[in-house]
C-alpha cells in the first residue's frame, strides 16, 4: 500500500491535531487508517455480481479477454496487477512447424498454474490423460476467458482424446459445483472473481449435471480437484517433466499447429500471430 502523508494527515484530523499527539496517538491514528484503507481496497472485500458490473467501464478492456491480449488479462480479477507492464510485449515468431512444446515455451509461457496442475496429477499417479488435461485445461484462455472451458477443448480436440477434450471442456462447469465425496469444495476465490451472490447460469448447470452423470465424469472432477492447489506464484515446474506424455498422447501434426487445416488450425494461428489486425 503507498502511503501519502498528507493524506493521511488530513484523514486523521489535520497538521494541528496530529501535532497535538503524542507517539503512541500518532500510532494509533496511523493503525486505524491503514486498516480503513485496507477495508475499502477492492481485493479486501468479497464483491457482490452488482459490484463487479459496476467496475466493467473502468477498464480499457473486457474481463474475458485473452490472457495474451491485453495487460491485466492474465488476472481473473480483470485488474492489471502490480507487478505487470503498462504495454503488451513483442512476441518472438514461431517456427515454421510450430510443436506444442513451442506453444508452451513461445506463447503460453510462464503457464505456471497448467505445469502446477499437472505436476500435482502425476504426483497423485493420476493416469496420463488425466494428467494431460490438466496440463492443458486452462491454455485456452490465452485466446479468450469466456467459456474458456469450451474454447479449450475446441483448441485441443483434433489432437488429443475424446476423453482428454471432454475433461477439459467440463472442468469449467463443475468449478462451481461442490462434490463431497471427492471434498472437492466451491473455490473461495470464486467469490471474487464471479461475486458472493453469483448463480450458475443455466446452461452451466446443464453442462455440469450432463457431466455428472457421464462415463468420464471423474476425468472432469479431476482437473478441478489438481486446479485447486495450483496457484502458488513460486512454484516452478520444468515442462520436461511431461515432454513423455505429450509425446505419447498429443497427436502433434507434421506441418505444425495452425497449418495442419484442422477445425482449430485458425485459433492456433491467432494464437500464434495475435499482432495480426484481421
Ligand atoms: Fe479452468
Ligand atoms: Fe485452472
Amino acid at each position: 500500500m503507498q502511503i501519502e502523508r498528507e493524506k493521511i494527515i488530513a484523514a486523521i484530523g489535520g497538521a494541528k491535531s496530529v501535532d497535538a499527539m503524542d507517539d503512541e496517538a500518532r500510532a494509533e491514528a496511523l493503525e486505524d487508517y491503514l486498516t480503513k484503507e485496507l477495508d475499502e481496497s477492492p481485493l479486501a472485500k468479497v464483491p457482490t455480481v452488482a459490484d463487479l458490473e459496476s467496475r466493467i467501464e473502468t477498464r480499457a478492456f473486457r474481463r474475458g479477454v485473452g490472457s495474451l491480449f491485453a495487460v491485466g488479462g492474465l488476472s481473473p480479477l480483470g485488474e492489471r496487477l502490480s507487478n505487470e507492464p503498462e504495454t503488451v510485449r513483442r512476441l518472438p515468431p514461431l517456427p515454421a512447424r510450430p510443436t506444442l512444446l513451442d506453444y508452451f515455451e513461445l506463447r503460453f509461457a510462464p503457464a505456471r498454474h497448467a505445469l502446477q496442475s499437472a505436476d500435482r496429477a502425476l504426483t497423485h499417479n493420476m493416469d496420463e490423460e488425466v494428467v494431460l488435461a490438466c496440463l492443458l485445461h486452462d491454455l485456452g484462455q490465452t485466446l479468450i476467458k469466456t467459456d474458456h472451458g469450451w474454447w479449450g477443448a475446441q483448441l485441443f480436440r483434433p489432437y488429443v482424446s475424446e476423453r482428454v477434450a471432454f475433461a477439459i471442456q467440463y472442468h469449467q462447469a463443475l468449478r462451481f459445483f461442490p462434490d463431497p465425496s471427492v471434498s472437492y469444495e466451491y473455490p473461495e476465490q470464486y467469490n471474487f472473481i464471479f461475486g458472493r451472490d453469483y448463480v450458475p447460469p443455466p446452461y452451466i448447470r446443464a453442462a455440469y449435471e450432463y457431466c455428472r452423470k457421464h462415463k468420464w465424469y471423474i476425468s472432469a472432477r479431476l482437473i478441478t480437484i489438481n486446479d485447486l492447489y495450483s496457484f502458488d506464484p513460486d512454484c516452478v515446474v520444468d515442462l520436461s517433466k511431461f515432454t513423455d506424455i505429450i509425446g505419447r498422447h498429443f497427436k502433434q501434426p507434421p506441418e505444425g499447429l495452425g497449418f495442419d487445416d484442422s477445425p482449430s488450425a485458425h485459433m492456433w494461428r491467432a494464437i500464434s500471430t495475435p499482432d495480426t489486425p484481421l
